[in-house]
């Protein structure tokens, strides 16, 4: 297993690119099930996620040709209808292919994810959905059996804000017969970038962007070209560890309009953001100041920063409590950062942080995606070595991280296992 060698205390300078974001890059190559015609997708991040998405699609026949961030995606010779266990367990957001399959051939076999490290993540939202537009959907030996000869539009209300749940049910939704109206449903960015690419396929979907979204069923959809959202959790990333290490760093191919309360949070901690057209400029030259902040769904602060925010918490001036109300137990960088030497205690869904002048580098593993991330911000900023195990939790979400880094003046290095 890969770690990461860290020697904190560079101050981080230059530019990092921004890469296409992960979470509308997933769903986006499952859309390609719903056409017999080409998807053409450019800014595609170099991922372990999204080539583990590529892997299983291939298994089912999409024909898919790949030259770096373009990826070309034919859908005219599927030929298996089934995601199985294998697959699914090292990549919950396989359970998209359930209703592009569903929608377009009738019929789709997909495992059940089971557990996960940040918390229990049921896909009940997803199979109530399908039921309500007429899928006859059973679970036979640890697998989600779905049929419908065709899906049939409806209003659906989902009990929570699900984002995932969302981009299955739209998907489905293209080509069911008549109008569905899906309520309650998530308005993350990229939830809108898969609609905005359905809409060139030819789908009709009134209300992108907003929590009603209203589908007219089409009978088929055609190919369509598509560059993929930039990546608001990596760019956010980015300016957390800038924020930890210090420095004068200008992020390209950034949307900043996708960010507005992660922005606020880094100002009230004292960062000065500058930004223009695509591009965001982070400067920090002093201790940063302790945030309070609570996750909620978009356009509330991202479960997907709470870690990485943490971080910086850890080295700031003051105290702060951080609510996560998203996932039951996603606090599981806590620990490691209290090994660091940061002072985080645990109170159900809050942590109490009280800022420390300086952690102090040591062996740490990282257990989920955003952990990870918070552990490397973390050892940005501290005082001498930190190996950090287990990244290859990193490598699913963070295209090429430790490189773009490391170009920023950071000493940061791959330890091949
Ligand atoms: N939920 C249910 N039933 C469902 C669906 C969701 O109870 O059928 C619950 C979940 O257990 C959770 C909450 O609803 O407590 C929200 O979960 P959601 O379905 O929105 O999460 P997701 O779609 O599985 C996506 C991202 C996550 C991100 C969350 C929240 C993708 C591929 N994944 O997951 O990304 O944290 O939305 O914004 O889009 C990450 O990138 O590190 C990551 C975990």
């Amino acid at each position: 297993m890969d770690k990461l060698l860290i020697n904190g205390g560079n101050r981080l300078s230059g530019e990092i690119a921004i890469s296409g974001a992960k979470n509308a890059a997933l769903p986006i190559l499952c859309a390609g099930l719903l056409t017999a015609s080409t998807l053409h997708l450019s800014n595609v991040p170099r991922l372990q996620d999204v080539a583990t998405m590529l892997k299983l699609l291939r298994q089912m026949g999409l024909g898919i040709d790949q030259d770096g961030e373009r990826i070309a995606l034919t859908g005219n010779a599927i030929d298996r209808l089934e995601a199985p266990y294998e697959m699914v367990k090292t990549m919950r957001a396989s359970i998209l292919v359930l209703g592009p399959l569903l929608a377009r051939f009738g019929e789709a076999k997909v495992s059940l994810p089971g557990g996960c490290a940040i918390g229990s993540r049921p896909v009940d939202q997803h199979i109530k959905g399908l039921q309500a537009m007429g899928a006859e959907i059973t679970i036979e030996a640890g697998y989600i059996h779905a049929r419908a000869k065709k899906l049939k539009g409806t209003r659906v209300v989902t009990d929570m804000i699900t984002v995932t749940g969302t981009e299955n049910l739209l998907m489905a939704a293209t080509l069911a017969d008549g109008e569905t109206v899906l309520e309650n449903a998530a308005r993350e960015p990229e939830v809108g970038d898969l609609a905005n690419l359905l809409v060139k396929m030819g789908a009709k979907i009134d209300g992108i962007g907003s929590d009603r979204l209203m589908i007219q069923g089409v009978s088929s959809l055609g190919g369509a070209e598509h560059a993929v959202i930039a990546d608001r959790i990596e760019t956010a990333t980015f300016l957390c560890a800038v924020a930890a290490a210090g420095g004068d760093v200008t992020l390209k191919n950034a949307r900043t309009d996708i960010l507005d309360v992660a922005l606020d949070k880094l100002r009230e901690a004292g960062v000065v953001l500058t930004s223009g057209d695509g591009w965001i400029r982070v400067q920090m030259a002093a201790r940063p100041k302790a945030v309070n902040f609570r996750t909620t769904e978009y356009p509330g602060f991202p479960t997907d920063m709470q870690a990485q925010f943490m971080a910086l918490n850890c080295i700031a001036d003051g105290s702060s409590r951080v609510t996560e109300t998203i996932f039951e137990n996603r606090f599981m960088h806590v620990q490691e950062m209290n090994r660091l030497g940061a002072s985080i205690i645990i109170d159900g869904h809050t942590a109490s942080v009280t800022g420390v002048e300086q952690l102090i580098g040591a062996p740490v593993m990282a257990t989920d995606l955003r952990a990870s991330a918070s552990l490397v911000i973390a050892a940005l900023a501290a005082r001498g070595q930190t190996l950090i195990d287990r990244i290859y939790h990193l490598d699913r979400g963070y295209d090429r991280m430790e490189a773009k880094l490391s170009a920023a003046g950071a000493d940061i290095k791959r330890v091949k296992a």
